[in-house]
């Protein structure tokens, strides 16, 4: 189980590392893949009408990444009633001071303001917690930024196992090395740097973000050595033009090869990669994209249903005595 708020679009970075590690899951296991969108609301609550279309936006890029719609479930958080109810329920059990723990939580505040410091904000880690116990997940896979808050909803659900019995799952993060995708900026690929080329991006505009990539500040004229250890045009033919790899470092240092000329390469060998991604992006109408929502909340809400059947039972809650 994982999930990804609706803010806006998916981008390579998020291919190259998260996204198809969560296509291969959804080939073999069991999966579920959610649309955060009351996670969204934490932070966008003052704007909350670009998210409709953002998440239709997100379930292209998903589907285009390769998650299988018919074996794993695609859903809109939203859509699932027990989340927010399992969420009330567990909020009776854990302490202020354990929210208020988890990093992110004085982070965001720090970089976003105070505005964001609400009441959902601070329920923002059990939420998630909720989005993986609901469904019984034991492996989720995620980011870094991520372990702090499983980490916290492991604490949670030994908590409620310890108060009423074993009911919760003790979810595990899988976290893979991914190689960092560079921004056209060399710095991190990342939505808030602005620096990002997308998933959605067509072929002439990701070619003119390639050639807008800075190089190595050295290699002014094309004969001059260039050091393709520092360069974020190399560094992304390591990941969309694998084979080509030595020659391309041997003739940068050499001078041999100017940075133009590495540029169209690179950006011909982004195509050839993004060909299938693409082709599944293209294929899928909007229409589809709310029947598979529709189909992954069905089954969503049927195992949640069970969840949160177990989850009363064991805190003796919603019965009346005869
Ligand atoms: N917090 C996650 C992020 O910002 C998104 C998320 C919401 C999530 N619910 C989840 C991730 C459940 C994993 C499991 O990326």
């Amino acid at each position: 189980m994982s999930g990804t708020r609706p803010t806006g679009r998916l981008h390579i970075g998020h291919l190259v590392g998260a996204l198809s590690q969560w296509a291969a899951f959804s080939r073999t296991d069991e999966t579920f893949f959610e649309v955060a969108d009351l996670h969204a609301l934490t932070t966008a609550y003052e704007r909350t009408a670009s998210i409709e279309n953002n998440v239709t936006e997100l379930v292209l890029d998903l589907l285009a990444a390769g998650i299988d719609p018919v074996r794993s479930a695609i859903y809109l958080q939203s859509n699932i009633p027990q989340i927010p109810e399992m969420h009330l329920l567990l909020s009776m059990i854990v302490p202020v001071s354990w929210l208020q723990r988890v990093p992110t939580f004085k982070d965001q505040i720090a970089a976003l303001g105070g505005d964001v410091a609400t009441y959902g904000f601070l329920g923002y880690p059990l939420m998630q917690l909720v989005d993986i116990a609901i469904v019984r997940a034991d492996t989720v896979p995620v980011g870094k930024d991520q372990l702090s808050h499983l980490e916290f909803g492991r604490e949670v659900v030994r908590r409620f196992n310890h108060l009423y019995g074993p009911t919760l799952v003790e979810p595990q993060a899988t976290l893979s090395e991914f190689p960092d995708v560079p921004g056209t900026d060399g710095r991190k690929m990342s939505k808030s740097y602005g620096n990002t080329i997308d998933i959605a991006d067509d072929e002439p505009t990701t070619t003119k973000k390639v050639r807008s990539m800075v190089t190595d500040p050295l290699k002014i004229r094309r004969h001059d050595p260039g050091r393709p250890e520092i360069c974020p045009v190399f560094k992304l033919h390591e990941i969309v033009n694998v084979p080509r790899v030595p020659a391309i470092s041997a003739e940068c240092r050499s001078g041999a090869l100017g940075c133009v000329d590495c540029k169209t390469e690179c950006a011909e060998a982004l195509d050839i990669y993004m060909r299938p991604v693409r082709a599944r992006r293209a294929a899928i109408d909007p229409a589809g994209v709310a029947r598979i929502l529709r189909d992954g909340e069905e089954r969503t809400r049927e195992i949640a249903a069970e969840t949160i059947a177990s989850v009363k039972d064991a805190m003796s809650i919603g019965r009346v005595a005869e």
